[in-house]
């Protein structure tokens, strides 16, 4: 996508051929600043701090991580030793696992002289893939946005609503749930987007509000409760979200808040959709409240905020009363019944066991044979 007329992806390899660049979105919206990893060390740094974020960027980010230690030892052990420390910086999305084993498969069989190129290979074809991906899930998302128009009165825009960063910053390119809000834009369609602020980071309020605004999409940013409101009063025409790993049975881990979107869309009769790569399926998981592990982050998070003062200074202040504790839930599960569907890069399914394994039948597990 571009910035200021300039094409960026959210990772990318520099210009010496093996560092690799990455946007500071812990900057963002007040500046934009770019950074250079060279060590997995770093690349582990950058998703822990959540200099980059979302679940298909951390996953490709962890997999060029891999490569830079594979370019600096590429034994056994010292590419383990990297694997473990990329692992263990996000537990939620499992897009990082899934980068990470791909790199790792695709190493396992060659020589150490040979693991640094092929890592790189492996780490391109991932990042081409998600953009690939992502631009799939904008082409058949924008049918369901196409027909949201067709239906809404014709003096008003398509009404979307969103929760979190689920656009190109949270991807490699394009994102998944703003994918098929670009492609309506860019269609001509009228569309705009109501975002949520996503307390207590500000996804929403500071990097949604931020690309769309750079494209050129309207949108109001709105507090993290105004949703229901909106939605009882028909000012929603659908939601589209994204998630950091959706079940076999359809069951949709995303930020914190979207189990509630779901329950006031479904009250509501909006649509709610959510939108995914085949990455984030979690084939080996079911009931998603059950086993899904949730990130808690430090209450730090919630009990300050950072914005920029009137004269220019970003600051942090303390919003709550010294000795109030805190907690920092970052993620909830939607059960698959409030899902309207799931957009994917192969189609729009239910979400539901079936559904997914329409879309995807080469998991369909054989029968075990009786007796
Ligand atoms: O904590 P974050 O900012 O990494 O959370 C991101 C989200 O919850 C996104 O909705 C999700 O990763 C999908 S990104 C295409």
């Amino acid at each position: 996508m571009k910035i200021d007329g300039v094409a960026y992806r959210s990772v990318w390899v520099e210009e010496d051929g093996w560092s690799v660049g990455i946007i500071d979105q812990t900057r963002l919206p007040h500046a934009f600043a770019t950074l250079t990893l060279t060590t997995a060390s770093d690349a582990a740094r950058a998703i822990r701090t959540m200099q980059v974020r979302g679940a298909p960027l951390i996953g490709a980010v962890a997999a060029y991580g891999l490569c830079l230690q594979a370019r600096a030892d590429a034994a056994d052990a010292a590419l383990k030793h990297a694997y473990d420390e990329l692992l263990a910086t996000r537990p939620t999305a499992v897009n990082l696992k899934w980068a990470l084993d791909r790199v790792m498969a695709a190493l396992a069989n060659l020589g150490t002289q040979a693991r640094a190129a092929a890592a790189y290979a492996e780490a391109a074809a991932i990042a081409e893939d998600d953009i690939a991906t992502c631009r799939a899930i904008g082409q058949h998302g924008r049918g369901l946005i196409e027909a949201a128009a067709k239906r809404r009165p014709a003096d008003r825009p398509v009404n979307v609503l969103t929760h979190c960063n689920a656009g190109w910053l949270a991807t490699v390119d394009w994102g998944t749930a703003l994918a098929p809000v670009y492609m309506a834009h860019d269609a001509g369609i009228p569309i705009h987007v109501w975002v949520d602020e996503t307390r207590p980071r500000n996804q929403g309020a500071s990097l949604t509000a931020w690309e769309l605004g750079k494209h050129g999409v309207r949108h109001t940013v709105i507090a993290d409760n105004a949703g229901g409101h909106l939605m009882q009063h028909g000012r929603v025409d659908l939601c589209i979200v994204g998630t950091d790993r959706t079940t076999a049975q359809g069951d949709v881990c995303n930020k914190i808040g979207t189990y509630l979107k779901a329950l006031a869309a479904h009250d509501n009769g909006v649509p709610f959709y959510v939108a995914l790569p085949h990455s984030t399926i979690d084939w080996a998981t079911g009931d998603g409240v059950k086993e899904i592990p949730i990130e808690e982050r430090s209450a730090s998070e919630v009990t300050e905020i950072t914005g920029r003062t009137t004269d220019g200074r970003i600051a942090t202040v303390t919003i709550t009363p010294a000795g109030s504790a805190a907690a920092n839930f970052a993620f909830d599960v939607t059960p698959a019944r409030y899902v309207t569907a799931l957009i994917t890069e192969r189609g729009v399914c239910a979400a539901s066991r079936e559904g997914l394994l329409a879309l995807y039948p080469e998991r369909h597990r054989p029968a075990r044979a009786a007796g």
